[in-house]
């Protein structure tokens, strides 16, 4: 399928999300869409796909008008999408939301033994382990990822959009996309790739087409003609600088939070660790290796079966994440931010204020809408937040900008201890840097950070020490020397180590 689009605008109250687009996609190819956080990317797939209707331009398939009314038109039409939101039924089961497009139907009744053998189909060329019958509320962020991308290929469309779609997967599961979209390409369809991670766009991209502000600042370029820098610039409008973290120290001696031998109800066993005042310690591991369930259960949202918790030397008892913030200043920015982290019909300026309610109104009295202004002005303006005023409904705001405010809010909050979950995850390559010296910051005025990372060079770049997670249990404990070939090497060792490990137990067990 030859996909143009030509001249195409779109407008939103106070915001030109695209101001006359135009490039081509042809049968065969694998296209990046690239561009910084609110460059217009979503809302040009959301046109392709019938969800918004154009305000001008044309989008032509194979060299036809075509004009969706809605996203049904478009899937009649062959296109099918991976959108960067959530869109599955949460109570529904996985096979029943990657089949609703199209249930098998038998004698007038939706014939779900079918179903699931085809969703299954589809399932197992990313992730065989997703039980089809499971219910969708009840599972991980990455799972979900995982179905919404077996629904958009169960569609066998000829033109497939996929926005960021591994923004929260594992590296394996990527790669078993990758092997999918490339069979996909040599069988002649086209297909839309938008990331933030400029790696995988050069390893399986053929074409880039970049947007700034919603133009076009690159269109179609082949990868293999461009470097790196090259795109980066067309991204970020000018030369790409490489920004140092200040420089940051801190009392080795003072421990912030310590846990002993701690076992919890999600599966953790004997986990013991010190997270010392001012201190970033990375917590390094697979997707599913328990780091976010240790996350939770230090904000109250596990139960502890044995071992504690001390802060600042005193043990403590976490009732709820409430009580983990305000009783004991203990805070958590979650991965699933837009489930979790932000009150979608709300204001910026409300969201980032949220959490220094309590600081507010208790020094105050009251609460004052410009209080809560000049609390979230300067950093919505040092995390680049794009959008016409404060006043912006948070739901509005492109999937990076949404990030931006749920991270802001707690760099705003008065906590003494911050964990943060993969923090960069759909932050494009300029506000990342923003990001990592923001963390830097709050840990100069004394706030302990723990660190949740998939992404190794951000691990080697912020963390002071770095603890390994594998199956629930803590593998490894690194000084961090900050040079990365080998602290990877070292790192990738003890996962590594441990699934050697693993596999010999399995074969002996077997034998
Ligand atoms: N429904 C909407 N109402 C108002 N403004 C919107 C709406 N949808 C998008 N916008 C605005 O349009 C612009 C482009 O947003 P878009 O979601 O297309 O960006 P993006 O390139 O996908 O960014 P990201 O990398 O953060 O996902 C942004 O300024 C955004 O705030
Ligand atoms: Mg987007």
């Amino acid at each position: 399928m030859r996909v143009t689009i030509d001249s195409i605008g779109k407008s939103f109250p106070g915001v030109v999300a695209l101001g006359g687009v135009s490039f081509e996609v042809h049968p065969g190819e694998i296209h990046a869409l690239m561009g910084e956080n609110g460059a217009g990317k979503s809302t040009l797939i959301k046109i392709v796909t019938g969800v918004y209707r154009p305000d001008r331009g044309r989008l032509l398939i194979d060299g036809a008008a075509a004009n969706f009314a809605s996203p049904r038109d478009a899937i009649a039409a062959g296109i099918s999408a991976v959108h960067q939101e959530r869109n599955l039924i949460p109570r529904f089961s996985v096979g029943e939301n990657i089949m609703i497009e199209n249930l098998p139907i038998r004698r007038g009744l939706v014939d779900y033994g079918e179903a699931h053998a085809q969703a299954r189909r589809f399932l197992d060329m990313i992730d065989p382990s997703i039980d089809t019958r499971a219910e969708v509320r009840r599972l991980s962020v990455a799972q979900m990822q995982i179905v919404e991308i077996a629904k958009a290929l169960s569609l066998e469309a000829g033109l497939l959009l996929l926005d960021e779609p591994t923004a929260s997967i594992t590296d394996h599961e990527a790669q078993a996309l990758f092997a999918v979209l490339r069979r996909l390409r040599s069988e002649g369809k086209a297909i839309v790739f938008v990331s933030h991670k400029l790696e995988e766009v050069i390893a399986l991209c053929d074409r880039v087409t970049v947007l700034r502000d919603g133009k076009v600042a690159a269109a179609g370029e082949l990868i293999a003609a461009m470097s790196r820098s090259r795109i980066v610039s067309a991204m970020i409008g000018r030369e790409e600088r490489v920004a140092e973290i200040g420089p940051r120290t801190f009392a080795r001696g003072t421990p912030a939070l310590e846990v002993r031998g701690l076992a919890t109800s999600l599966g953790h066993k004997d986990v013991s660790f010190t997270l010392r005042q001012g201190e970033i310690l990375g917590l390094y591991g697979l997707v599913g290796s328990g780091r976010t369930e240790l996350a939770r259960a230090l904000i109250g949202d596990a139960r502890i079966l044995a071992g504690e918790i001390r802060l600042k030397g005193a043990p403590i008892s976490i009732a709820d994440v409430s009580d983990a913030v305000r009783r004991h200043r203990i805070g958590y920015i979650s991965e699933d931010r837009k489930n979790e982290g932000l009150i979608l019909a709300h204001p910026i300026r409300a969201n980032i204020a949220i959490t220094i309610w309590p600081r507010l109104a208790s020094r105050l009295g009251l609460l004052t809408r410009r209080l809560e202004e000049r609390a979230a002005t300067p950093l919505a303006r040092k995390l680049d937040i794009r959008t016409p005023s404060l006043e912006q409904q948070v739901g509005k705001l492109s999937g990076g900008n949404q990030q931006k405010v749920s991270i802001a809010k707690w760099l705003a909050a008065s906590v003494d201890v911050l964990i943060i979950d993969e923090p960069t995850v759909g932050i494009d390559i300029r506000t990342k840097t923003a990001i990592h010296e923001l963390i830097a910051e709050i840990t100069r005025a004394g706030v302990s950070v723990m660190l949740i990372s998939s992404d190794m060079p951000e691990m080697i770049t912020l963390a002071d020490r770095i603890l390994v997670m594998r199956d629930f249990a803590l593998v490894g404990e690194i000084e961090n020397e900050r040079r990365y070939e080998p602290m990877s090497r070292r790192i990738m060792g003890f996962i590594h180590a441990g699934l050697e490990a693993g596999e010999s137990q399995q074969e002996a067990s077997h034998g």
